[in-house]
């Protein structure tokens, strides 16, 4: 059973502008510790939540399989629609023990693992044919340095969905990073795509993500 917790300090239930204004790994476990029990239906469904259906349609839509990697998987919303899509051996990795407790609870992972994507990944399933996310590299939370870590797990023509708050790829400099990999990944394409539907509230109705879709590049593409 995943214990449900009101953090020190945190007397409601967390919402959207609690989670961008986070500012170290300590805080975010804080963070979802407290959000982990409430986080499906008084954040997701109440506020038309659609990162999670986009990022997996994107997966299947590009031709994605596994095994699959879900980047900051909380409390499974991702990989529970990769699993109804037909996708098999979905892992996930979360730096919140909270939510991860969640996802496992609903068993649609082959592995869940705690850990931090800023830094380097030993992963023992890896190399990855996929890698997902959704609403983690957002603000207050993951940038775009985890891409290179991303890539290091994953195999060779490994397809890639990665959502990205529109605002933080402006402020966390993710133009540049995707620019640096270079001839690292290959078939970039970006999806400017609503956050919620028309249930969320007012302040963040028009909230937007850019969907990043791409491979990591073999070898050979490389070398040309
Ligand atoms: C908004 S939730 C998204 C969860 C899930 N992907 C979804 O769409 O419902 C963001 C998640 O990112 C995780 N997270 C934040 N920073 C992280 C990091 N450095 N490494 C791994 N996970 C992280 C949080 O613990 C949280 O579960």
């Amino acid at each position: 059973m995943c214990k449900p917790v009101l953090a020190f300090g945190m007397a409601k239930n967390p919402n959207v502008d609690d989670a961008y204004a986070m500012s170290s790994p300590e805080e975010v476990k804080a963070l979802y510790r407290t959000w982990s029990h409430s986080y499906d239906v008084v954040f997701s469904d109440s506020q038309g939540y659609q990162l999670p259906r986009k990022v997996a349609a994107a997966f299947v839509g590009a031709g994605g399989m596994g095994p699959v990697l879900d980047v900051g998987a909380g409390t499974g919303l991702v990989g529970g629609l990769l699993r109804r899509m037909n996708i098999k051996d979905i892992d996930g990795i979360d730096l919140s023990e909270d939510m991860l407790c969640i996802a496992r609870m609903k068993g649609d992972y082959r592995g869940l693992y705690a850990g931090d994507v800023t830094q380097p990944l030993e992963l023992i399933d890896a190399p990855y044919m996929g890698v997902v996310s959704a609403g983690t590299f957002t603000l207050g939370h993951v940038g775009p340095d985890a891409l290179g870590h991303l890539l290091n797990i994953a195999a060779s023509g490994a397809v890639f969905v990665i959502s990205v708050n529109a605002a933080h790829y402006v402020s966390a400099g993710f133009e540049a990073a995707l620019a640096e990999f270079g001839d690292r990944i290959t078939g970039l394409t970006i999806r400017d795509v609503r956050i919620y539907d028309d249930r969320a509230d007012e302040k963040h109705g028009n909230d937007r993500a850019l969907l990043l879709v791409f491979r990591k590049a073999s070898p050979d593409e490389h070398a040309v």
